[in-house]
């Protein structure tokens, strides 16, 4: 992808962000299977983003996750997945990688019946297991959101099968950048660093807010003011990171003044082999979805 596509899709979320954008969005009906994390998080962003919930429905075998979703979100929530199904434009995967087989097999005869656009939000599963599961050509599109959908804030990037067409491709980017901003990544394989990337990352950020607090309670700093500053200073950087020219590492060099505090803490990062722990973490993560196509996805 260029860096003019990169930018539009910085700007996007950007906008996003200071909430400037007023988009309009169709309403057909969307069926969410699964209402764990995920599925949640995209129903309130959805719902967030002004969609009706009338037209929105999931399906959970779980009675306490249906129950959390209908009373966070007044939607049609039901245990069946066929009836989940009836009359859906638009179906939504949220399920565990492992559990995607046995619940794409099981809806794949009333998919056959319905061709609505199909979704899969599970990590790892490649869109030559899911078309394989379901049995017919259905237009299928893969996409790797992250928590941060269900303030509107999430990272999604999509991958679709050849045959899905620009019109549904449109309807799938969408209903993802209800949640946030959206990229199109052509190589499937490139998924599995996306996942480790952008999927897992919040989990990194929210590591090191987590640790810097903590750091700078043990110096001294009440843990609350520790908290705050912590937290705005992490919404700051990402601000000015989206909204600026300059690149983050032309940023953190505008921090680093020679022979200051930054340049202090920065010699110890880079001691202490942070990249390098980085550079690990993306990959273990990026293995890891592979590993779950492979023994997920290859029966
Ligand atoms: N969490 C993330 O940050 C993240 C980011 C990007 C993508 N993903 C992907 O999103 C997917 C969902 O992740 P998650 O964190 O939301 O998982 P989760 O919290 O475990 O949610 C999955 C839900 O699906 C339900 N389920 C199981 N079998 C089902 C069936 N037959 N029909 C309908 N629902 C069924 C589960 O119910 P039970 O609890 O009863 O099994 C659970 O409520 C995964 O494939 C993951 O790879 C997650």
């Amino acid at each position: 992808m260029g860096r003019s596509s990169l930018r539009q899709i910085d700007k996007l979320a950007y906008e996003r962000l200071l909430g400037e954008t007023a988009e309009t969005m169709t309403t057909s009906k969307i069926t969410v299977i699964g209402c764990g994390n995920m599925g949640r998080s995209l129903v309130g962003g959805l719902i967030a983003d002004g969609r009706p919930a009338s037209s929105l429905c999931a399906a959970d075998p779980d009675a306490a996750q249906r129950q959390r979703m209908q009373s966070q979100f007044w939607i049609e929530v039901v245990a069946d997945n066929d009836a989940a199904l009836e009359g859906a434009d638009v179906v939504i995967f949220a399920v565990k990688p492992q559990s995607m087989k046995a619940v794409v097999s099981a809806a794949a005869p009333r998919l056959r019946e319905l061709r609505p656009l199909i979704l899969s939000i599970a990590a790892g599963i490649r869109l030559h297991d899911i078309g394989r599961w379901l049995g017919a050509d259905l237009s299928l599109v893969r996409a790797m959101p992250n928590t941060p959908a269900l303030i509107r804030a999430g990272a999604t990037a999509l991958c679709a099968a050849a045959n899905v067409s620009a019109a549904q491709r449109d309807e799938a980017e969408q209903i993802v950048r209800a949640v946030g901003s959206a990229l199109w990544i052509d190589d499937e394989n490139l998924l599995d660093v996306v996942t480790a990337l952008s999927g897992s990352g919040p989990a990194y950020f929210f590591l090191l807010m987590e640790t810097l607090e903590k750091a700078a309670a043990e110096l001294g700093l009440p843990a609350e003011q520790a908290r705050v500053l912590t937290l705005e200073t992490a919404l700051g950087a990402a601000r000015m990171a989206l909204a600026g020219d300059s690149d983050p590492a032309e940023l953190r060099r505008q921090v680093t003044s020679k022979g200051g505090t930054t340049e202090a803490a920065m010699r110890v990062l880079e001691r202490a082999g942070l990249a390098r722990a980085f550079g690990d973490a993306l990959r273990a993560a990026s293995q890891r979805a592979a590993e779950l196509a492979r023994t997920y996805g290859a029966e």
